[in-house]
């Protein structure tokens, strides 16, 4: 697959198939996806895989969690106001989404009906859970993680699978520490779930929308 076919063909997957992926393929991505670039090469990245019945237990507590409307804290802060143009931009996305599930905007169960999908990792039958010592700056720990998980991304795609990096995955990051057992030394920053996508589904095939590059690029010189 050409690099520019990965990058523009991957996209987030919100319905998954529930069929295993192999350890085999998971540790593949993984081998490849070390070779992402980091600061000073200091591969900073640490990823808790999680799958089973572990995750099963993760997808059950992260949902009792959202039904029974604890607070969520989660490690790296969520922003609570965006700059208006991305404010709109996600705007925009979220109506594509409902648009494509037919939810009206008003329609809080269907609503609600998503939310618990969602954090029910659409049925995914992976999680990945990107940490980060908590020694370790985390503005350029931040980058280094991205990068990795872009890569992951990519390389499952060339392999027929689906990503979604979530951040409703690590908002009861309390969930995570006791069931993975990771240590307070770590920050958890970011999952990505994994699994074979449900091309039926039509969350995973509404057509998606980027700024144009005027909005984003200044040429100079
Ligand atoms: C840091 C981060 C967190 C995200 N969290 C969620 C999430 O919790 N739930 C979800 O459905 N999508 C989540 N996404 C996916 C974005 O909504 C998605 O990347 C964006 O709409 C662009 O669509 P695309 O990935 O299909 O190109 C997240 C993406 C990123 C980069």
């Amino acid at each position: 697959m050409e690099v520019s076919t990965a990058v523009t063909g991957r996209r987030s997957i919100r319905m998954y198939k529930p069929d295993q992926v192999s350890r085999d393929i998971i540790q593949e991505i993984l081998e490849e996806a070390r070779w992402a670039p980091s600061w000073g090469n200091t591969q900073g990245w640490e990823f808790y895989v999680v799958i089973g019945d572990t995750l099963e237990k993760f997808k059950e507590a992260n949902l009792e969690k959202l039904q029974t409307g604890a607070t969520s804290s989660p490690e790296i802060s969520m922003p609570e106001k965006w700059p208006e143009k991305p404010n709109e931009r996600y705007t925009e996305f979220g109506k594509r989404l409902l648009n494509a599930l037919n939810i009206p905007r008003k329609a809080k169960d269907l609503r609600d009906e998503l939310y618990a999908k969602m954090f029910n990792l659409f049925g995914a039958p992976c999680l990945m859970v990107a940490c980060l010592d908590k020694g370790i700056s985390l503005d350029y720990g931040m980058l280094d993680i991205g990068l990795i998980l872009q890569t992951i991304c990519l390389l499952a795609h060339e392999k027929g699978l689906g990503t979604t990096i979530m951040a409703v995955s690590v908002m009861y990051p309390e969930v995570l520490r006791k069931l993975l057992s990771i240590p307070d030394t770590k920050v958890i920053v970011m999952g990505v779930a994994l699994g074979y996508p449900d091309w039926n589904a039509p969350a995973n095939k509404f057509e998606r929308s980027r700024a144009n590059l005027e909005e984003l690029v200044t040429w100079v010189g």
